[in-house]
């Protein structure tokens, strides 16, 4: 995308994202990834009357394995002073689940995560509307104590939900101390520490992330009291198995958040060669009527668990409800007030 472009997309943000002239705005990069997003955002920044600097960190050697919570901020306590003294981060590294990112936002700094490909960016820009219906989704979500679940292929799942937060993902941010992810379109929370109990039945054609990509054969999850207690299945259960091994790690069997999808311009079927434009896979994330479950950290919610180890796998065609009142049924949305037509 030519920075033109690429600028009128980061102006709009900004401008849903509330920022006005004198504002406080760092944008940071690490290495050579995302030089032409910082040049983006601070065009359009400037154009909107923002102090605006661009933060670059090191390069850091690529892990092999998406390993969440662990930044090159950390050992610079400077950079994270600096951050928490703006308006507003674009973090084009990927803070999320870092102590960092929780000291910056608690702070007062808001936080806007940028690291899809530029095209995605354009093509699932913020709207008024699925902010509104996001907001009223996680409003629905914070009154419930039980959220049930269940798919035709065998899933029946229920989290007990007394002790975490609601979060809202809806592509910007306004508010003081609040993080968003652009692109995105859902809400999410976590199940009480051992509150989750059941079956997940992860069917064709559903999404593992990181691994970007569609489930072939089913992976049957056994959940009792909070924790992965089985996977089983074929090649697919095999992979995740495996994946998760590298890790070491046994917090990486935790239940992690939980929720569906509301984005009506995130299609399921992207993810394909020469279709699929790289990424982390927030469009999967956010098809509307999708229910994502994921296994590892709560942190991110308040909880305990800081594993590394975090998978997440919107599933298709499944049944959402919250205290016994139908949300999703058959991956499709049935509150008139969440309700958008599909684009
Ligand atoms: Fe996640």
């Amino acid at each position: 995308m030519d920075l033109f472009s690429f600028t009128e997309i980061c102006l709009h943000q900004l401008k849903m994202s509330g920022v006005h002239e004198g504002e406080k705005l760092v944008v940071l990069t690490q290495g050579s990834e995302r030089l032409d997003y910082a040049d983006a955002f601070m065009a359009a920044g400037q154009r909107l009357g923002a102090r605006m600097y661009h933060m670059r960190l090191p390069a850091v050697p690529p892990t092999g394995a998406w390993a969440v919570g662990q930044t090159g901020l950390a050992a610079m306590p400077d950079a994270v002073d600096a951050l928490k003294k703006a308006d507003m981060l674009i973090d084009c590294i990927f803070l999320l689940f870092s102590p960092e990112q929780m000291a910056i936002q608690a702070a007062g700094t808001r936080i806007l995560t940028a690291v899809e490909p530029p095209e995605l960016l354009a093509r699932m820009l913020p709207t008024r509307e699925i902010r509104e219906k996001v907001e009223i989704g996680g409003e629905m979500m914070a009154r419930a104590k039980v959220m049930r679940i269940t798919s035709p292929h065998g899933t029946d799942v229920t989290y007990k939900l007394n002790t975490y937060p609601t979060i809202t993902e809806y592509a910007c941010t306004d508010e003081p101390g609040r993080w968003d992810h652009w692109p995105s379109g859902f809400v999410f929370t976590g199940g009480d520490d051992d509150g989750v109990d059941g079956q997940i039945v992860v069917a064709p054609g559903d999404i593992l992330l990181p691994q970007n990509m569609y489930v072939r054969d089913p992976i049957t999850y056994t959940i009792e009291k909070g924790w992965v207690t089985d996977i089983r299945g074929g090649l697919d259960a095999e992979l995740v198995k495996s994946y998760m091994a590298a890790f070491n790690d046994p917090r990486g069997m935790g239940m992690s958040h939980v929720g569906w999808g509301m984005n009506p311009h995130a299609k399921w079927h992207g993810m394909v060669p020469g279709e699929f434009p790289g990424g982390m896979g927030m469009e999967p994330r956010s098809f509307y009527g999708n229910v994502m479950f994921s296994t590892g950290p709560n942190n991110e919610l308040g909880g305990p668990n800081d594993t590394p180890c975090h998978l997440d796998i919107p599933m298709r065609g499944c049944s959402l409800f919250l205290d016994d009142e139908p949300v999703v049924i058959d991956g499709d949305i049935v509150v008139k007030e969440l309700q958008m037509e599909r684009h």
